[in-house]
C-alpha cells in the first residue's frame, strides 16, 4: 500500500478490542467507563478473559469431564473459579454503590433499572433478587464482551486479506460520511456496501458455530424427529450460515450475498450468526451497533495491513467461539 503512511510497529489489536467491547458493558451496567490504564474494571475483564480462555485448556476440558477428581487437583483450572468469585465480588459492590444514590425516577444503568423492578413490588417480578442481578451482569459481561472483540478481530482479518474490499468501504465512507464527522446510525441506511461487507464477515467468521446449549422445555417433534423434554440440545449454525442451498458461494468471501443486482442490501433468512426464535441474542441490536460504529469509524480513520509475506488463516480456534488465530496488524492512518 504504497499511498498510505505506515505509523508504529505491528501489534496483536485483541487486548484493545476486548477492553473496547467491555467498556460499552461496563458503560450499560454500571454508567462509566473506564480509561484503559484504570486498573479497577479492566482488571475485571481481564479476570472474565482469563476465565474464559482456561475454560477452553485441556485443564477447563478436564475440569468438565471429571469435576469430582479435578475438584481436589491443584492446578490452572482453580482460576476459572475464584476468578469468576473475584468478578462477582466486584459487581455486588457496584450494587451497594448503587443503593446508596439510587434515584428511581432517573435511572443511570442495568443495576438502577433492575433496583426499580426490584421495589416496584409487582407481582411479575418474582427471580427478581439481588443474587439475579449480579449473576445477570456478569452475564452480560460474558456474552458481549468476547463476541463482539471476536467479531472485530474477524473484521481486520477479513479486510486485509481483502484489500480492495477495504478500500471500496472507505470510498463509500468517504462519501457518505466524509472525514469531518464520526460516523452515526443513521448513515448505514445509505452503506449498502458497507452493510454488505459487515455481514458477510459475521457469516464468514461463524463466531458461535454449535450456538448455546439448550434443553427441550417439552415433548416436542422436529423435521420428523421425536425430542422429548430435557433433551440438551445444540442447534448448528454453522450449517446454516453456509448451507449450499441458500448461498451462491458459501465458502467465499463474497460481500455480493448481500447485494441485490442494483448493489442495495439485501436480507437473508439463513443470516443466523445471533441465532433466531424466542431465545436469539439478548444483545443482537446493540451488537450490530456497536459493529457498524467501530467498523466505519476504524475505516474511516485508518487502512490496515499484516507483516510483509504473512498470509493470515481463516482456520479459527475453536472453543465456545470461533477466534481467529493469534495476529499482527500495521495500522496506517489515511
Ligand atoms: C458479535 C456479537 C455477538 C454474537 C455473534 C452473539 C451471538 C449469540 C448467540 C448465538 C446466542 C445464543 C442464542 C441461542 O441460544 O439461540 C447469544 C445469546 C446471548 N447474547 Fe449474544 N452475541 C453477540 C453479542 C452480544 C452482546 C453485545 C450482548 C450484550 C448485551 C449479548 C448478550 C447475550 C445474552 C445475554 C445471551 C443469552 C440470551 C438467553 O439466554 O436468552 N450478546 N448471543
Amino acid at each position: 500500500m504504497p499511498s498510505v503512511r505506515r505509523s508504529g510497529d505491528p501489534f496483536d489489536p485483541k487486548v484493545l478490542f476486548k477492553n473496547a467491547a467491555s467498556n460499552i458493558i461496563c458503560q450499560l451496567v454500571f454508567a462509566r467507563r473506564s480509561d484503559y490504564s484504570d486498573d479497577t474494571s479492566p482488571k475485571v475483564v481481564q479476570k472474565l478473559v482469563e476465565a474464559l480462555y482456561l475454560q477452553r485448556t485441556v485443564w477447563g476440558l478436564l475440569y468438565e469431564l471429571f469435576p469430582g477428581i479435578m475438584k481436589h487437583m491443584p492446578g490452572p483450572h482453580n482460576t476459572i473459579f475464584s476468578n469468576y468469585l473475584d468478578v462477582e465480588d466486584f459487581i455486588r459492590k457496584e450494587v451497594e454503590r448503587h443503593k446508596e444514590d439510587f434515584d428511581p425516577n432517573n435511572p443511570r444503568d442495568y443495576i438502577d433499572a433492575y433496583i426499580t423492578e426490584m421495589q416496584s413490588g409487582s407481582s411479575d417480578t418474582e427471580g427478581f433478587t439481588e443474587s439475579n442481578l449480579v449473576l445477570n451482569s456478569l452475564d452480560l459481561f460474558l456474552a458481549g464482551t468476547e463476541t463482539t472483540a471476536t467479531a472485530l478481530l474477524w473484521s481486520l482479518v477479513l479486510l486485509i486479506k481483502h484489500p480492495e474490499v477495504q478500500k471500496k468501504v472507505q470510498s463509500e465512507i468517504d462519501t457518505v460520511i466524509g472525514q469531518s464527522r464520526p460516523p452515526s446510525m443513521v448513515d448505514k441506511a445509505n452503506m449498502p456496501y458497507t452493510e454488505a461487507v459487515i455481514h458477510e464477515i459475521m457469516r464468514i467468521a461463524d463466531i458461535v458455530p454449535i450456538n448455546v446449549p439448550r434443553v427441550a422445555g417439552r415433548d416436542t417433534t422436529l423435521g420428523g424427529y421425536f425430542i422429548p423434554k430435557g433433551t440438551p440440545l445444540w442447534t448448528n449454525l454453522s450449517s446454516v450460515m453456509f448451507d449450499k442451498t441458500e448461498w451462491e458461494t458459501p465458502e467465499e468471501f463474497n460481500p455480493g450475498h448481500f447485494l441485490d443486482s442494483e448493489g442495495k442490501f439485501r436480507r437473508r433468512d439463513a443470516f443466523l450468526p445471533f441465532s433466531a426464535g424466542k431465545r436469539v441474542c439478548l444483545g443482537e441490536q446493540l451488537a450490530r451497533m456497536e459493529l457498524f460504529l467501530f467498523f466505519v469509524g476504524l475505516l474511516q480513520k485508518f487502512s490496515f495491513s499484516t507483516e510483509e509475506g504473512v498470509e493470515l488463516s481463516l482456520e479459527g480456534e475453536v472453543g465456545a467461539e470461533r477466534t481467529p488465530l493469534p495476529f499482527k496488524v500495521f495500522i496506517h492512518t489515511r
